[in-house]
């Protein structure tokens, strides 16, 4: 059941990436040959989502180790900076120095690359199981951003649990937001939704209050990018609007996220970094200018979604409702 789609592919002496920055319409890749070109292509989001910008940071780690053994810590630094809310990113750096600092071998280090790699699909399917069950038969849910194949391992997260509802028959509409500026969900999503034949609409972002005030949706089904110990949940900038309107209009709340998404260093959503991106992602597009010459922007890419407006989170560990700091705490042991 896990997708064909594969953003990140391991060559041994490369690192091949799909670029997701000219998908759908063309299907061109990047194949990465050193640290400093992994770090640059996350940071232009060749790759994005937070798990897969980790998986792809870790064999970041194993090109520049290779290259030159003492590059280690300046790779890490160089990579842990590409993009700042994804905590996956720093949780799979931390994981490879762990097994740099005890063996000290780039044989141990690939290893470690490809089992993180490995496991994310693994935690992706189960979290798919989970999620798929908490959904009623012929449910129409709202996802946001891309959170499928492109964004992970494989599978996906909330378009993991869309895909495994899918194939128990349980999926009777999704609508995807398009997700200005940079548009995952219109290019993307709707890329492997259609790959996949779930019946599916694509929506503007700002659509989808007034659709869960005209039409009966059950679930909203986001991932995120890093959850504080509280529960808090940063996400694509627009998660937070949804979830709100959701709690206005008794449709239900759902985030899914593998344990390396958790960051029980930030004891709130409010110690979450947000990234701001270029003003020039929202007054152009492609180059072409939208809004007037030299007019400013404030482009933050991720907002927080407060616990309180979650009703699932699901983890490959398992399924809090309603979290709190003592749940979440349970959950992650
Ligand atoms: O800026 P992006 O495209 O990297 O943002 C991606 C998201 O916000 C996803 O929802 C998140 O990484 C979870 S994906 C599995």
């Amino acid at each position: 059941m896990s997708s064909v789609v594969r953003p990140v592919a391991w060559l041994s002496d490369s690192l091949r990436l799909l670029d997701q920055r000219v998908l759908p319409q063309e299907e061109r890749y990047l194949d990465c040959r050193t640290a400093g070109e992994v770090g640059e292509a996350i940071h232009a989001m060749a790759v994005r989502g937070a798990p897969a910008i980790g998986i792809a940071a870790a064999y970041g780690l194993v090109l520049a180790v290779r290259a030159q053994p003492d590059d280690f810590d300046r790779a890490f630094e160089m990579l842990a900076a590409s993009r700042p809310t994804a905590v996956n990113l720093r949780w799979a750096l931390e994981r490879m120095r762990g097994v740099w600092l005890t063996r000290r071998d780039v044989a141990s280090l690939e290893a470690e690359a490809v089992r993180i790699h490995e496991e994310d699909l693994a935690q992706n399917l189960r979290m798919g199981e989970l999620g798929a069950e908490l959904l009623p038969s012929g449910a129409r849910v709202i996802t946001h951003c891309n959170t499928g194949a492109l964004a992970t391992g494989g599978h996906g997260t909330a378009l993991g649990v869309i895909r495994s509802a899918h194939a128990r028959h349980r999926i009777a509409m999704v609508y995807n937001t398009e997700t200005r500026p940079w548009l995952q969900g219109a290019r993307l999503t709707a890329w492997e939704l259609q790959q996949e034949r779930i019946p599916a609409r694509l929506i503007a972002d700002g659509a989808a209050a007034h659709l869960m005030s005209c039409e009966k949706i059950d679930w909203v089904i986001v991932g995120a990018d890093r959850i504080a110990a509280n529960g808090d949940t940063a996400n694509k900038i627009g998660t937070y609007a949804l979830a709100v309107a959701a709690r206005r209009h008794g449709v239900k709340f759902m985030v899914v996220a593998p344990s390396g998404t958790f960051d029980l260093r930030c004891r709130s959503g409010a110690e979450i970094p947000i990234e701001e991106r270029p003003a020039s992602e929202l007054t152009g597009f492609r180059g072409q200018p939208v809004a007037p010459q030299n007019y400013d922007a404030f482009n933050p890419v991720f907002d927080v979604t407060p616990a309180e407006l979650i009703d699932a989170l699901v983890c490959e560990r398992g399924v809090v409702l309603a979290p709190t700091r003592d749940t979440v705490a349970a959950l992650l042991g």
